[in-house]
């Protein structure tokens, strides 16, 4: 499918600026050397696309995304962005990790201006951008607040804002959500869904829960034990009145199935 079927095919994101990054591997091996858990993997993600990533714990889904991240060589093939090789990370491709990885003590508006910092943005910019990413995840009145004043669900919050405020070109998030109640993890992917919205970014999900995997995605990558086991089109993504229709539910009965499979 053409980006641009896609992006149009989104609905809310059809307005983004054609900022996201392509990113993508090709036969790739990946883990640590002498210890390869994903072999063959060919994917890609189109500029401005959410591709979620479930797949049983310990198959390597963080190896991948650190990978992608260039955090970690791959062992064999090519980790390219807009078919370029990645050989390290890049202040165009933000992190966000399921663990809470705010400097304790930087303010919410001190973390999230620090990437902006090692980019040279100048005090007032900084401030200012900060101070919107924040408005923007609903955390104005915050800004002075150290982590450990703050929620989990906040704190993702933060987190979300100091990605995003570098104004990157992909975003890889692994599993960001996952220590959260049930109740705020459905607000932060509602917030999520907002706040990237007009963004343009592309966006790597990895995710343990299959209903937030088809309600982020607009494909759902499989990965099991060894490799990617397939790519699936989200029937309608980000629509929460998806949730009970007939393709919808076959789809989540394909993922779940999957997430027992291994690859031969
Ligand atoms: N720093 C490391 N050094 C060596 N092996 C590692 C390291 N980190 C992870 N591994 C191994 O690589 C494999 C894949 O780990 P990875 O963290 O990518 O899995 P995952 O799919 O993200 O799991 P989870 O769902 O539990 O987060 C596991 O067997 C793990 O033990
Ligand atoms: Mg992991």
């Amino acid at each position: 499918m053409s980006t641009h079927t896609r992006v149009a095919s989104t609905g809310s994101r059809a307005d983004a600026p054609a900022a996201g990054a392509r990113i993508g591997l090709t036969d790739a091996e990946l883990g640590r050397p002498g210890a390869a858990v994903l072999h063959g993997v060919d994917l890609e993600a189109a500029p401005g696309e959410i591709l979620t990533v479930v797949g049983p714990s310990g198959c390597g889904k963080s190896t991948l995304l650190r990978t992608l991240a260039g955090l970690l060589p791959a062992l064999a093939g090519q980790v390219t962005q807009d078919g370029r090789p990645v050989t390290g990370p890049g202040a165009d491709r933000a992190l966000v990790f399921q663990e809470d990885a705010l400097l304790p003590w930087r303010t919410a508006r001190a973390n999230v201006e620090l990437p902006l910092a090692i980019r040279g943005l100048g005090r007032a910019e900084r401030r200012a951008r900060a101070k919107e990413w924040l408005d923007r995840v609903g955390l104005a009145g915050l800004e002075r607040q150290l982590p450990h004043r703050l929620s989990g669900g906040q704190r993702q919050r933060v987190q979300l804002a100091r990605a995003l405020a570098g104004q990157p070109r992909a975003v890889l998030m692994d599993e960001p959500f996952g220590a959260l109640d049930a109740q705020t993890r459905a607000g932060m992917q509602q917030l999520l869904v907002e706040v990237l919205r007009g963004t343009g970014a592309t966006v790597l999900f990895v995710t343990h829960d299959v209903d937030e995997a088809l309600f982020l995605g607009d494909r759902v990558a499989l990965l099991a034990d060894g490799g990617l086991t397939g790519i699936r089109q989200v029937p309608r993504p980000r629509d929460r009145a998806a949730h009970d229709d007939p393709a919808t539910t076959a789809l989540r009965r394909q993922v779940l199935d999957s997430l027992g499979t291994k690859v031969l």
